[in-house]
């Protein structure tokens, strides 16, 4: 049986493809019922890096300054043992990366396409799909950082955009958040903490990640906002040590980065009772099994809004008559397929919900 988060993926897909089309109005109301977690965080709080280090991939561009100014919705697809890894734009079908700094390269080209080389940021999404075996099958939406003030040459309202630009993507309840805080800041100033309390206040959907444990003042540490004490979150918090610029300039790989990661965990006096559930690899699974359970939780709901969906879709088809764009019309198929496969795979699933008892 295919994978849940996969079967979503491909929806998710889909009806971001069908987009520009907008022809079936259950779409928009689909994708918004699919969960995705999305990123959040001051800049250079550490999210590429905690991005990065969940896929175990060096591929986001880097930098001082606003390097991520547009939102990048990055589908992980776990492929099986010994196939090679690669990368895949929607921009940009049929070519395969398998060189993941040409992927960098894409990803500051295709910014600046949008945003004319300028430093201005764009709502307008680049979605990119890595396969690898070594990931764990999650969507996760890369967002600007926030900010408190403009640079040089950036209109004073971009800390406002940038800002309303995250929340539109958090404050929907399919969101799941990952607020990235770092620990050699006061967590009462984190951005992370600021925008995601706003949302959601009761931290239900929260995930509270602290980056650059390493990098605290001596005789200072995190446990305290690592057992939830600081700042309670309905989940766990979760610290994790990416790599110092100082190991990006000497190019220390991912492996031998988590690597170090797990021993700093295991081997520092005050975190060792904390070890067996901090660092990246404990995040991504951590999150990839939240996400399934999300998604078993609203099977029920996504059914029904995919039974309305392949109506609406239906019923457009025959209005549009035979003589249908093939783009448009193949991509409307596609989609009815994969809603169908959604259908047959988890029937056995809302078989066992008590009738009414989820909603999405
Ligand atoms: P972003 O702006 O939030 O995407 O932050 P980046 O991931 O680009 O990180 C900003 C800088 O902090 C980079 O130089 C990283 O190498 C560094 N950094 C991020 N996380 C850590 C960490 O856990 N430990 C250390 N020592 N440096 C980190
Ligand atoms: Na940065
Ligand atoms: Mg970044």
């Amino acid at each position: 049986m295919e994978s849940l988060i996969s079967l979503v993926n491909k929806i998710q897909r889909a009806c971001t493809a069908l987009g520009d089309h907008g022809e079936a109005s259950a779409l928009p109301t689909l994708w918004d019922s699919l969960p995705v977690i999305a990123v959040v965080g001051g800049q250079s709080s550490g999210k590429s890096s905690v991005l990065e280090s969940i896929v175990g991939k060096d591929f986001l561009p880097r930098g001082s300054g606003i390097v991520t100014r547009r939102p990048l919705v990055l589908q992980l697809h776990k492929s099986d043992e010994g196939s090679r890894e690669y990368a895949e734009f929607l921009h940009l079908p049929r070519k395969r990366f398998t060189d993941f700094a040409a992927v960098r390269k894409e990803i500051q080209d295709e910014t600046d396409r949008e945003t004319g080389r300028t430093k201005q940021i764009s709502s307008v999404p680049i979605h990119l799909s890595i396969y690898s075996p070594n990931v764990v099958n999650l969507t996760l939406i890369d967002l600007p950082g926030l900010t408190k003030v403009a640079v040089e040459g950036q209109p004073d309202s971009i800390v406002q955009d940038i800002e309303n630009m995250v929340r539109s993507y958090i404050e929907k309840p399919n969101c799941i958040i990952l607020a990235i805080s770092s620990a050699n800041q006061d967590l009462a100033t984190s951005d992370a903490i600021k925008i995601s309390r706003e949302v959601d206040p009761t931290g239900e959907r929260t995930f509270g990640v602290l980056t650059k444990i390493d990098l605290m003042d001596k005789g200072t540490d995190a446990v305290d906002i690592l057992e939830g004490k600081s700042y309670r979150l309905k989940f766990p918090w979760i610290g994790v040590v990416n790599r110092s610029q100082a190991d990006i300039n000497k190019n220390v790989d991912m492996i031998a980065a988590r690597h170090r990661e797990r021993e700093y965990f295991a081997d520092t006096p005050e975190y060792k009772h904390l070890a067996h559930r901090m660092g990246s690899e404990h995040l991504a699974k951590m999150l990839s099994k939240h996400l399934e359970n999300v998604i078993k939780s609203r099977i029920p709901g996504i059914q029904s809004l995919i039974n309305k969906t392949i109506a609406e879709l239906e019923t457009e088809l025959n209005r549009l008559g035979k003589p249908i764009a093939a783009d448009a019309g193949g991509k409307l198929y596609t989609i009815m397929e994969i809603c169908r496969l959604f259908h047959q795979n988890y029937q056995e699933h809302l078989d066992g919900v008590r009738p009414g008892g989820d909603k999405v």
